[in-house]
């Protein structure tokens, strides 16, 4: 328990370090205004969250830092005082379940903020009252303690506090650099101190983009790509935003991996991300294993499109109930310009061999 207990406490300190550290909006509790509309892949729920009122932006900022650098604390001050962290910290990951996309990350954080609440605790969520399965439970104790020899129990119990001694000094031992690194004005965050990669460091992200752009892929039948009259067609992903009137999805604890490597890809260039371009190369073929991971494929039982691009647009929530929003709109976007040119399947043949991936035939 107390390994678990030390794990979330790292977990949480760590995460709101790394935002005090790591970006001015942390600090002037300004962040929660662009999260919701710029985090990985919102939802319905962020969507009517982004227009809160400015004060409630910093309430919920403050909110972060009280429970990721002060309630953590709680922790080492007693029976009571952990229960109540355990309860603040699951409350806290519903909160962000509800409010976000953010995969399985808060449902897994949940499990060690369990950490602290022991049997007296939890009894309160079973029946009690005789032949209730509480008392059926501590029948079963009892007969347990009576019925098990003394000597066993005893040989039993050394064995275990030893191992228990063994692995208390083990942590301490490994978390040194993760305390180190808690403690250093550079703090990184996910990363591993020792070849076994067991006591890492995770944290949350420090920084906050301001702006949500996106990148968004198409393709066309045209056989010239820069004719003004060729009509470009988007492909749609399964979760992130790409037409302005697809309601956000609402997707967690799944993740759809592609779609959360779209919103680092957006703030990065193609340059970063080759795998954009590979995919673009799978497009060109109409590659089945591909398209399975989106949503709508504009050449749907067509030929495969002659050119595919990816354009970079600013993506912002319409205001619910304005003007957009009448139209259906959850999106307002405006395109920014090219993210990678148009391209054949021909013109990816030198791109494809001088990296080893076997060049995209078409089915
Ligand atoms: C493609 O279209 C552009 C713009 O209309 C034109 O300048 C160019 O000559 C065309 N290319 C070919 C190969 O037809």
């Amino acid at each position: 328990m107390w390994g678990f207990r030390w794990l979330i406490f790292r977990i949480m300190l760590g995460a709101g370090l790394i935002k005090i550290r790591g970006d001015r909006c942390w600090r002037d509790l300004t962040c929660m205004d662009f999260h919701y509309e710029t985090q990985p892949v919102p939802n319905p729920v962020a969507y009517f969250l982004h227009r809160s009122p400015w004060w409630f932006h910093r309430f919920e900022t403050l909110s972060n830092h009280f429970l990721e650098l002060v309630v953590p604390f709680f922790i080492f001050l007693g029976r009571r005082m952990c229960i109540v962290h355990g309860a603040l910290q699951v409350l806290f990951q519903v909160v962000l379940i509800i409010s976000g996309n953010l995969s399985f990350l808060n449902w897994l954080t949940i499990v060690p903020s369990l950490a602290c609440f022991d049997d007296a605790t939890l009894g309160a969520l079973f029946p009690s009252g005789p032949g209730r399965l509480k008392d059926q439970v501590l029948k079963i104790q009892e007969e347990e303690t009576r019925g098990a020899s003394a000597p066993r129990t005893r040989a039993g119990s050394v064995a275990r506090g030893t191992v228990n001694l063994a692995l208390g000094i083990l942590v301490a031992w490994l978390s040194i650099p993760v305390v180190l690194n808690l403690l250093s004005p550079r703090q990184v965050m996910n990363s591993s101190f020792n070849p076994l990669r067991i006591v890492n460091t995770y944290g949350a992200f420090g920084s906050i983009t301001r702006e949500r752009t996106e990148v968004i892929l198409q393709g066309t039948a045209s056989a010239n790509a820069s004719a003004p009259d060729s009509a470009w067609e988007d492909y749609e992903f399964k979760c992130k935003p790409g037409d302005p009137r697809r309601r956000p999805c609402l997707i967690s604890p799944y993740h759809h991996r592609l779609d959360w490597l779209m919103w680092f890809a957006a703030f990065q260039t193609y340059e970063h991300n080759e795998w954009i371009i590979h995919l673009a190369g799978k497009l060109l073929a109409n590659d089945a294993q591909a398209l399975s991971l989106l949503a709508r494929n504009p050449f749907e039982g067509r030929d495969p499109p002659r050119w595919v691009r990816g354009e970079h647009y600013r993506y912002k929530f319409s205001r619910p109930g304005g003007r957009h929003a009448a139209e259906g709109k959850w999106w307002i976007r405006r395109r920014l310009g090219p993210y990678f040119p148009p391209l054949s399947r021909q013109d990816l043949r030198g791109y494809f061999t001088s990296r080893q991936w076997p060049y995209p035939e078409p089915e």
